[in-house]
């Protein structure tokens, strides 16, 4: 098929991409390299550096190509700086997500695999969470996009345009080309790996008193391979009349920040030094994922679950590429 990815230069992106081509797609890339990585665009991809702001570019990506679905990762993804600067957020992931669809339904392309988050539940009354859960963000981040589902969901009444929104939980890991390279890095995975190497030399433990087992956060790490897959599954889901529904991807297992340093020193052989710091504002004590409905209707299950075999790839990435995609240029 001929797919769209808008962020096929980000870390998730760049994976889905690599996996697509495998499986004998055709991919265009469209980003715009404010975050992304020209070198993280699998080789064989058709990369476009172009804004998603730009509609009349849009338009001509849908004239001269053929596109039969999109998928949709581009956006601006940092909880702190979305509470900072919510207009950006507001800006890149909701408006320019509009001239996306409005470029679609222009061209009569039907079909959009739209990446969201499980920040769109907020703090959870209960774990693991059903999609069925409140939706209630407690940062710009998820209400951005938790109202691009909406609008997705009303495009799709007003014009029968067919969605599936992922809500992925903690994404990490790596493929054995592409990896996570976010520059200031926030997520404790990439970070864990750094100090691995040495290229941090402390970790910082947020908070060390909440009501967890060890008092440090749980969350429900998922593969960057396994979200790849599900995008696959979701574009098989369409044809089995399964979109317009919104899935999580999660493992449905939770592990606590302490928990995942551990398995970090075991499967690295390295001390990583930690130092207790306050709670990070709005972290939620604890994030899993029921992921029934995606296995249920999209026939996904995640395949590389293991926390150490989750963890040991982004360690073998970082070897890789010390200092990230530019380093060295
Ligand atoms: N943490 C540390 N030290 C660090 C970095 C993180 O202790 O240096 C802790 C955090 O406080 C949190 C846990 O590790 O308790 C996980 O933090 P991440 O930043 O890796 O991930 P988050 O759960 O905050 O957020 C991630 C994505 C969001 C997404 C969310 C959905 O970054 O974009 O998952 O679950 F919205």
């Amino acid at each position: 098929m001929g797919i769209l990815v808008t962020g096929g230069a980000g870390y998730i992106g760049s994976v889905l991409t690599e996996e697509l081509m495998k499986e004998g797609h055709s991919v265009i890339v469209i980003d715009n390299l404010s975050r992304g990585h020209r070198e993280a665009v699998a080789a064989g991809a058709h990369l476009i550096p172009v804004d998603l702001g730009d509609a009349p570019a849009l338009n001509n990506i849908f004239r001269r190509n053929k596109i039969e679905a999109v998928m949709h990762l581009a956006a601006y993804t940092s909880v702190e700086q979305s509470m900072k600067e919510p207009g950006k957020y507001f800006q890149n992931n909701v408006v320019c997500g509009v001239n996306l669809l409005e470029a679609m339904l222009r061209h009569n392309i039907g079909r959009i695999v739209f990446s969201s988050t499980a920040a769109v539940y907020g703090e959870p009354e209960k774990v693991p969470i059903s999609e069925d859960s409140p939706l209630k963000p407690v940062n710009v981040y998820g209400d951005s996009k938790l109202t691009f589902e909406r609008v997705l969901h009303w495009y799709a009444k007003a014009y029968g345009l067919e969605y599936i929104a992922l809500r992925y939980f903690n994404v990490a890991g790596a493929s054995s080309r592409f990896g996570a390279d976010h520059h200031p890095e926030t997520n404790l995975i990439p970070i864990v790996v750094r100090a691995a190497l040495g290229e941090i030399e402390c970790l910082p433990v947020f908070g060390t008193d909440y009501d967890t087992g060890d008092g440090t956060c749980i969350r429900d790490y998922i593969h960057v391979l396994d979200i790849a897959g599900a995008h696959m599954a979701a574009l098989e889901g369409f044809n089995k009349g399964k979109g317009n529904s919104a899935y999580n991807l999660g493992n449905g297992e939770g592990f606590s920040v302490m928990e995942v340093i551990e398995t970090a020193r075991k499967v690295t052989g390295a001390d990583i030094p930690v130092k207790i710091c306050p709670r990070r504002p709005g972290d939620p004590a604890r994030l899993i994922a029921d992921y029934n409905r995606a296995k249920d209707h999209l026939g996904w299950q995640p395949q590389h679950s293991a926390l150490e075999d989750i963890i040991k790839s982004a360690w073998l990435w970082q070897k890789k590429h010390p200092g990230g995609y530019d380093a060295g240029r």
